[in-house]
């Protein structure tokens, strides 16, 4: 059988049940096979979930090798091994400073983690005041009700705004399609402005934190920032959050706006704002991929 009914065939809940969808029967690499032989390629297994392709014999002779000796020890009250050696490697592949790793399940838990990790940050220092999380129109944080609210996707929010958060939103550095219709010639960093506006009209004193993806994933995939010198001054030191690996990563900054002024006299004196520096600016064409 090649087609399976969404609706009448089995017992999952499928995201459309009117589809008819394609029984794999195993991969290999890139591939997926059906059960009658055809071979697919897996360009995007959701949001990069096979991302070391599919059978890899080294990955599944560690993860037997670990399942014969402890599945599962809970981060409350123990650690072990693997866990402190992916921590350790991870840190190495981090930007400076970043020497702390909490692991979550996924995406969206990351993403709510490192909400509530800002919040906490906050609370600790004296700011309980602070709630407010700046996002981008155009991101995806994740389907979890935290995550969606700082995402800035309309597509997959519209169903859920009664139940979101109103975070407020700035435009996405997105070169190809710029928001404020410049070009490589004229970019002025309008982008940068705008987060400068939006912490000033939403009042300093409320806003927790800034959350960003810097090389965006299921909303637009690939668009990045152009200027290594704006990328530069992003990678402050208040970055609390990363993703786990696979996925692109999501940024959080929990001391805004103190460190924003920092970041923004920073960037001046680059001449960021002026337009001097070194940065060529070069356009990035979104591909479309598939969502996860
Ligand atoms: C940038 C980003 N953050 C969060 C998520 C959500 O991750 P997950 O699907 O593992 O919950 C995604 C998923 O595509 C993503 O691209």
């Amino acid at each position: 059988m090649r087609g399976y009914n969404g609706l009448t065939d089995g017992h999952i809940f499928y995201r459309d049940l009117r589809k008819e969808y394609m029984m794999i029967d195993h991969a290999e690499g890139i591939y997926l096979y059906d059960s009658r032989g055809d071979r697919i390629i897996d360009g995007a297994s959701g949001a990069a979930v096979v991302c070391l392709g599919h059978g890899d014999r080294r990955v599944m002779e560690r993860l037997t090798e670990q399942a014969r000796k402890v599945s599962f020890t809970h981060m409350s009250t123990f650690t072990n091994e693997p866990m402190l050696r992916l921590s350790a490697e991870l840190v190495k592949l981090a930007p400076r400073r970043l020497s702390r790793v909490y692991f979550a399940s996924g995406g969206s838990e990351a993403v709510e983690t490192s909400l509530k990790l800002a919040r906490q940050y906050h609370i600790e220092k004296g700011n309980s005041q602070k709630y407010k999380v700046i996002s981008r129109t155009v991101s995806y944080h994740g389907a979890t009700i935290g995550a969606l609210s700082m995402t800035g996707h309309y597509p997959r929010r519209r169903k859920y705004l009664p139940l979101l958060t109103q975070f407020p939103k700035i435009s996405t550095p997105y070169c190809w399609r710029c928001p404020y219709g410049k070009t490589s010639k004229n970019c002025s960093f309008e982008c940068a402005h705008e987060l400068e506006r939006a912490i000033l009209s939403e009042d300093p004193e409320n806003v927790l934190a800034f959350i960003a993806e810097p090389i965006i994933g299921a909303s637009a995939p690939a668009v990045a920032y152009r200027e290594k010198r704006l990328s530069a001054g992003f990678h402050g030191r208040s970055r609390i959050s990363k993703k786990p690996a696979c996925l692109p990563s999501e940024v959080t900054y929990a001391d805004l706006p103190s460190r924003l002024k920092q970041m923004v006299s920073r960037w001046r004196s680059r001449g960021v704002f002026s337009g001097r520096g070194s940065g060529k600016v070069s356009g990035v064409r979104p591909k479309t991929a598939g969502q996860p």
